[in-house]
């Protein structure tokens, strides 16, 4: 898996300072009303900022799940957004906090947040940790927000190539040899 990175392009280290900082302003947002929240990770690749967010998040939570699936299997490029299951249990009059791992095309986010505003709850916000540097991300509204890096693709904290390397501390370019079929 070591031999597969081509470089670091944030390391844990800014990651976790970063995280912390998202943190704080979540919370001085929360805090006020119910100081109650429910955080909607969408899954798969959303898993590992959420749980190193709701760790620094001292408000009383809730979680709910939706699973969406755009980059299946080998894909370098989304192949439009499904989704395929959620678990989110009653959403009426509650505060929803979207955690996604990246805004690439947009298409996630447009499909999931009006899912949401269906459900009658207080107020949705959307937190993304990476947003790719592309015209259609940026239009793509987002409250709270990580980094800002170039058009390129990475793995590590959560996101993956063909499901794999999500367990990369740090986020990463893979070489090209590891983006061939094998
Ligand atoms: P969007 O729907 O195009 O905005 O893309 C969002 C989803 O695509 C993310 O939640 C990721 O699962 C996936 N994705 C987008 N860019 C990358 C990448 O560079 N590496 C891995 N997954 C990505
Ligand atoms: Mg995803």
């Amino acid at each position: 898996m070591q031999q597969d990175i081509e470089r670091i392009l944030i390391s844990r280290e800014r990651i976790a300072l970063r995280v912390h900082e998202l943190a704080e302003q979540i919370m001085a947002d929360h805090s006020g009303s119910t100081g109650e929240i429910t955080l909607v990770p969408i899954l798969t690749g959303a898993i590992v900022f959420c749980a190193d967010l709701m760790r620094q998040l001292s408000l009383r939570m809730r979680i709910g799940l939706l699973t969406v699936s755009s980059y299946p299997g080998a894909s370098l490029r989304t192949q439009g957004s499904n989704l395929l299951s959620q678990q989110l249990g009653d959403l009426r009059g509650r505060h929803v906090l979207l955690i996604d791992d990246i805004l690439d095309s947009g298409g996630t986010l447009k499909l999931v947040v009006p899912v949401l505003q269906s459900m009658a709850p207080a107020s949705v916000k959307t937190c993304v940790l990476v947003r790719k540097d592309r015209a259609v991300a940026r239009e793509v509204h987002v409250d709270y927000l990580g980094f800002e890096i170039p058009d390129e693709f990475i793995v590590g904290y959560g996101l993956d190539y063909d499901n794999y390397y999500r367990n990369l501390p740090d986020i990463v370019t893979l070489r090209k040899s590891a983006l061939e079929p094998r």
